[in-house]
């Protein structure tokens, strides 16, 4: 079986990127943002995953308005990064490995989880940023990807408890895998934000608290709420915190905070960053 060793969770503003490229991590505004991410590349430096499972929103670069899977698993050899309008840089393209993604896949649908399977996929901000904060420059990220998109963006969503089983059947399907491959999970977006509309810039720092605090411990205290109820109190994109409720989900079995980090705001967004790892990882068989 694979061995999962933790999480890490982080918000993936685009602007991120932009600051990044202009070297802004000591500027006033970045800096108490930045400054969260040393203890995070310092675990992913140690931990060396071979493979990286990343729960994340498409933010319609592979799917739009038109045509909008609830949850879809890449599948593909590899992953190409693309810009869908932020003027970011190209990131380094992401290598796949379809045999553990098909794995995934069947154990995904034996459980019930009909998911769209995709043989190509790009890679939007939803995935490239949390890369480019959670791992070091001299790190060679050698590690295989395999990206789960869940819809935060077109209604009806997914509720709160079908993304952290989601996340619990990826974990399953890990255990049962012939490889001992290390595995980390990292769950994208979030926490509280609204980009547009009356309530634009909606910050709820009592509810981001809640959800940094219970999400290692008690996952399932996040699910009691709908994710109409998650909209409402932390914003139209703040519900893209089904992305982390899955990612906590395949992490598994009882972890330990390594690091956490809260800034408002990062453009619109309650900027928050969180690594848990698992108590017993899993040993290899
Ligand atoms: C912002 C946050 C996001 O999660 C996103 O996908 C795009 C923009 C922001 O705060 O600017
Ligand atoms: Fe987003």
């Amino acid at each position: 079986m694979a061995q999962i060793i933790g999480g890490f969770f982080t918000s993936h503003v685009p602007a991120i990127g932009g600051a990044l490229a202009k070297g802004l991590q000591q500027d006033p505004y970045w800096k108490p943002f930045f400054d969260g991410y040393p203890p995070v590349k310092a675990w992913t430096s140690a931990v060396k995953p071979d493979v990286v499972v990343v729960f994340y929103n498409d933010h319609g670069l592979n799917f739009f308005l038109d045509k909008m899977p609830t949850f879809a698993v890449g599948a593909a050899a590899e992953y190409p990064n693309a810009d869908e309008g932020w003027g970011l840089p190209i990131y380094k393209t992401f290598e796949g490995y379809p045999e553990l993604s098909w794995h995934i896949i069947e154990h995904l649908v034996n459980s019930e989880f009909d998911v769209v399977t995709c043989q190509q996929m790009l890679i939007d901000h939803g995935a490239s940023i949390p890369f480019e904060l959670g791992w070091a420059e001299d790190n060679d990220r050698t590690f295989k990807l395999i990206p789960i998109n869940i819809n935060t963006v077109q209604h009806p969503l997914p509720s709160p408890k079908r993304c952290l089983a989601l996340g619990r059947a990826v974990a399953e399907a890990l255990e049962s895998w012939g490889g001992d491959e290390r595995v980390v999970v990292v769950g994208t977006g979030g926490l509280s934000h609204q980009l547009d509309g009356e309530r634009a810039g909606h910050i709820n720092k009592e509810y981001d608290t809640f959800c940094m605090d219970n999400m290692g411990p008690d996952p399932d205290a996040i699910t009691a709420k709908s994710s109409l109820d998650i909209v409402e109190l932390a914003g139209s994109q703040g519900v893209e915190v089904l992305n982390w409720l899955a990612a906590r989900g395949a992490i598994g079995g009882d972890v330990k905070e390594i690091t956490r980090n809260y800034h408002i705001p990062i453009s619109n967004t309650a900027a928050s960053t969180l690594v848990l790892e698992r108590l017993e990882a899993v040993p290899a068989e």
